[in-house]
């Protein structure tokens, strides 16, 4: 898919902005501070109904203002354009596709695929699980129709154990809870799994590329419970250790996955910059196992990119980001040399986006 048409209102620096968009590589140069992580931002909430950046949802909202909005003319490669809308006030969040309400913000976020690598995403790699197992439910949420559904099923039963176990009902309530959140649990452990294999020779060939000095990468998951034991049979022996925790401890919500190589077989031992690396090998295999599954390219962003990367690793990333049909942001206080003659350059101003 491709952006052709941001509109921002309130988010930020920005107190509106229109901004039209070609197609390729579309670089925002601009001073600190000028808005260039804003924008970037505003691409990514429509596809993750959050921000990359860390804290509260409402540090989006610009100051002295009471709502933001972010619309999005986007081009599907089928040629369908969509016209997404996401607006968010005290009242929560209101999305629209079309111009039509729609009830969830899955409804909005499953139209638009937004892939984001900036100056944070040494955390996909050496960060808390959280970080991971949203990297991953996103990449399965869109290729898999099944996630929703089943992770919605998955949350309500878990909050409902939740609540018992804090002496909200019947000990004989359980029961029926248990073997619902684990006939859930298989099912997202599968979707899961099918992901993650799916994504490893992706991940391999980008390492190979990015990487090389690291050898072969190792991808390593855990679902979240012991290999050997079903999870109602988990789930029942624990329940009075879980009562004393307040909160269901074994299960999908804690699964989580590491990326490993043969020079570096734990996290701790890479560098920031391999761990960025690793972090970016990740998002490019999710763009691409994205692409082959839904024949439809995520739209890239790069935040800070040369900043980022060396000048070897970031001809390399260049290379590889002009010999596809991708829609690629990147950012920078100035323009990468890599960059010169491919991109359409914009330059961002005190919140100001215009075409250099
Ligand atoms: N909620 C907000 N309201 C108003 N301005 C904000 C808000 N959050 C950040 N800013 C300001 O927006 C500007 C742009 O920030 P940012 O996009 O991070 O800049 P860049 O990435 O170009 O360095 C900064 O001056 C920052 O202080
Ligand atoms: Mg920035």
């Amino acid at each position: 898919m491709q952006l052709v048409r941001l509109v921002i209102d309130d988010l930020r620096c920005f107190q509106h902005l229109d901004v039209a968009l070609r197609s390729g590589i579309n670089a925002f140069v601009g001073g600190n501070g000028a808005g260039k992580t804003s924008l970037l931002e505003a691409a990514y909430v429509l596809s993750h109904g959050r921000s990359f950046r860390a804290g509260a949802a409402e540090a989006l909202l610009r100051r002295s203002a009471t709502a933001w909005t972010v619309h999005a003319e986007i081009r599907h490669a089928t040629g369908q354009v969509q016209l997404l809308g996401l607006t968010r006030d005290a009242e929560g969040w209101r999305a629209r596709v079309d111009g039509q309400p729609v009830a969830t913000l899955a409804a909005m976020i499953g139209h638009c695929a937004v892939i984001c690598f900036e100056p944070g995403s040494h955390a996909l790699i050496a960060g808390p699980a959280e970080e991971r197992r949203r990297f991953l439910d996103w990449g399965v949420f869109h290729v898999e129709h099944d996630f929703q559904p089943v992770w919605r099923r998955y949350r309500r039963a878990l909050r409902q154990r939740n609540a018992l176990l804090r002496g909200m009902g019947e000990a004989d309530d359980h029961a029926p809870w248990e073997q619902e959140l684990a006939q859930q649990a298989e099912s997202l452990d599968g979707l899961r799994r099918r992901y993650l294999d799916a994504l490893e020779p992706l991940l391999a060939d980008l390492c190979g590329a990015l990487i090389p000095e690291l050898g072969a990468p190792i991808l390593h998951y855990r679902r979240g419970w012991p290999a050997e034991e079903p999870l109602d049979s988990v789930l029942r022996g624990s329940r009075a250790r879980d009562q004393a925790l307040g909160h269901t401890r074994a299960g999908p919500h804690r699964a989580d996955w590491s990326l490993t190589f043969p020079a570096a077989p734990s996290r701790a031992q890479l560098s920031r910059g391999q761990a960025k690396l690793s972090a970016l090998s990740c998002l490019l295999a999710q763009a691409d196992l994205h692409d082959q599954r839904t024949g439809d390219a995520a739209v890239l962003c790069m935040d800070d990119l040369a900043s980022e990367l060396d000048a070897a690793h970031l001809d390399a990333v260049v290379d590889r980001l002009c010999g596809r049909a991708t829609h690629v942001l990147p950012t920078g206080t100035t323009l990468a040399p890599a960059l010169a003659g491919a991109a359409t350059v914009f330059h961002v101003e005190h919140g100001a986006v215009h075409p250099v």
